[in-house]
């Protein structure tokens, strides 16, 4: 295993060699016309690591890469991984171990296979990704992925052993990256990383590191871009993205109320989303821009966690829940439309049938339109996997049963009740059937309807016709 440590700092010259290093190497590799044409990237995870693999992507297709149609066709796969939980690494190593297979049929054809990892399992278990899948290429945290076309170039010189590289570096990798291009109608865009909060059973500020927000104007600009090249709605990322405190051009910090304000002056974006907000950082700014800004779409993931005091606390959550109800009250004040999500954590240590009670009361005062619920599943690390008064699995599953028909109970009331309503639909994609196209209403359900594939990418109003819990249909008006 070779360990790759790019020492920078934050001044601006050394930021320039590199970046002018980072140029060279593309003309080198393009002009060497590497065989490893093709590429394909297999994303697990948050919408982060959905946004960072696009990003990838552009790397590659700055180096001359093209996109693979399957793994099979691939010179270059690189999976990008989540830590969030348990099943998610053990997933990885068995996914490995069935590309390492492609690799050793595509050898006997006389094609060579490069294999890389990225993401939040790198940073955390580097060395086991080397020790377990020898046969890995090379291994990139999610703050050292701009660095690959070093890497590659490193692998053409046929280094032969894992190369990784799980710095948390000086640099942003955000100025090192190719423009951000739009993809079609919606665009993730990260404006800030890493997490400060460290809720006891969350890998996320061990693997993204600490808290770091994109400057204002890089921000404005990477949107405009985005709007320039055909995105209506964008989705704004980070895993604390409402403690969002970029600076504008005279180094002052901003807050997510700002920028909001901000994009909302961009003509031609038409759809502003934000994601994941952490309840304690809602200020009253921020439901202002519930209040006043229209292209502020009326639907908030807002996640509790837990309804029990005892075990919010126990999670180092900064909030209880009558003020996370109270957080919702205000912001439903601002804008009676809002619709709420939420990700819940059940079978948490020392959770009680009680506390469990509590959750099932917030979900009854809330009345979610979506949510997200797990197990609590123990990470290497972290405070509360080490607690003594672990939950039984059994219990847990119990748990998360009642949870989750509750939850589904509220998701398809509130789909039903927009039965015979009409819904401006942004539409996204191809539907599974013939004339049909599946895009996303304001409140982030999947919808689909009968539509030219001239109106992909564009805003239409659409009447609700049925409604199941994870799906619309509808007819355009
Ligand atoms: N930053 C976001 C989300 C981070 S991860 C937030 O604070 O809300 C997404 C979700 O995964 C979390 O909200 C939590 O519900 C869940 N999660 C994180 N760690 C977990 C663990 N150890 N076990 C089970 N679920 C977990
Ligand atoms: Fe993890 Fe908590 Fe940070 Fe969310 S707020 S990323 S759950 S530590
Ligand atoms: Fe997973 Fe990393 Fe996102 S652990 S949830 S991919 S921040």
């Amino acid at each position: 295993m070779v360990k790759v440590q790019l020492k920078t700092d934050n001044s601006l010259e050394k930021n320039k060699k590199i970046v002018y290093r980072c140029h060279k190497l593309q003309d080198i590799l393009r002009n060497l016309k590497v065989e490893m044409k093709k590429y394909y990237i297999k994303t697990f995870g948050c919408q982060m690591n959905v946004y960072d693999s696009q990003r990838v992507a552009a790397i590659l297709e700055d180096l001359g890469f093209s996109s693979a149609s399957s793994i099979r066709q691939a010179d270059l796969v690189i999976f990008n991984t989540c830590h969030i939980r348990e099943k998610a690494t053990e997933k990885l190593f068995s996914d490995l171990g069935r590309i390492n297979l492609i690799k050793q049929e595509r050898e006997l054809e006389g094609k060579k296979t490069i294999i890389g990892v990225i993401g939040c399992v790198v940073q955390a278990e580097d060395e086991q990704i080397a020790k377990r899948a020898e046969y890995v290429d090379f291994a990139l945290g999610p703050l050292t992925y701009h660095r690959l076309p070093e890497i590659l170039a490193k692998i053409e010189r046929k280094i032969g052993e894992t190369i990784i590289d799980t710095e948390f570096p000086a640099e942003s990798k955000f100025d090192f990256l190719p423009n951000n291009s739009s993809n079609g109608g919606c665009s993730y865009l990260a404006i800030q990383e890493g997490c400060n909060n460290f809720c006891t059973y969350c890998v996320v500020p061990y693997t993204r590191g600490i808290e770091t927000s994109r400057p204002i104007e890089d921000v404005i600009k990477e949107a405009q871009r985005l709007v320039d090249g055909g995105t209506l709605e964008i989705n704004l990322l980070g895993q604390n993205v409402n403690s969002y405190h970029g600076e504008d051009v005279n180094g002052k910090e901003r807050n997510l109320a700002y920028l909001l304000n901000r994009l909302n002056e961009i003509d031609g974006l038409k759809r502003i989303r934000y994601t994941t907000s952490y309840p304690a950082d809602v200020n009253d700014e921020l439901i202002d821009c519930h209040r006043n800004i229209d292209k502020l779409m009326p639907y908030l993931h807002l996640p509790i966690q837990s309804g029990s005091d005892v075990i919010l606390k126990a999670m180092n959550r900064r909030h209880n829940s009558s003020q996370y109800l109270d957080i919702i009250a205000r912001l439903r004040e601002a804008n009676p439309k809002l619709g709420f999500s939420s990700d819940f954590i059940v079978g948490f240590p020392g959770e009680t049938d009680a506390d469990f009670q509590a959750t099932l009361d917030v979900v009854d005062k809330v009345k979610y339109i979506q949510a997200f619920s797990f197990k609590y599943s123990r990470r290497p690390g972290t405070p509360a996997s080490v607690m003594l008064n672990q939950v039984e699995e059994k219990v847990k599953k119990e748990r998360l049963a009642i949870l989750q028909s509750k939850l589904f109970d509220y998701q398809l009331k509130f789909n039903k009740e927009l039965v015979g309503k009409v819904l401006p639909v942004l539409f996204e994609s191809k539907g599974r059937h013939q004339g049909q196209l599946v895009g996303r209403t304001p409140y982030m359900q999947n919808l689909h309807a009968d539509a030219d594939k001239g109106l992909l990418n564009k805003i239409v109003n659409v009447k609700v016709n049925e409604a199941t819990m994870n799906s619309l249909s509808g007819e355009i008006v």
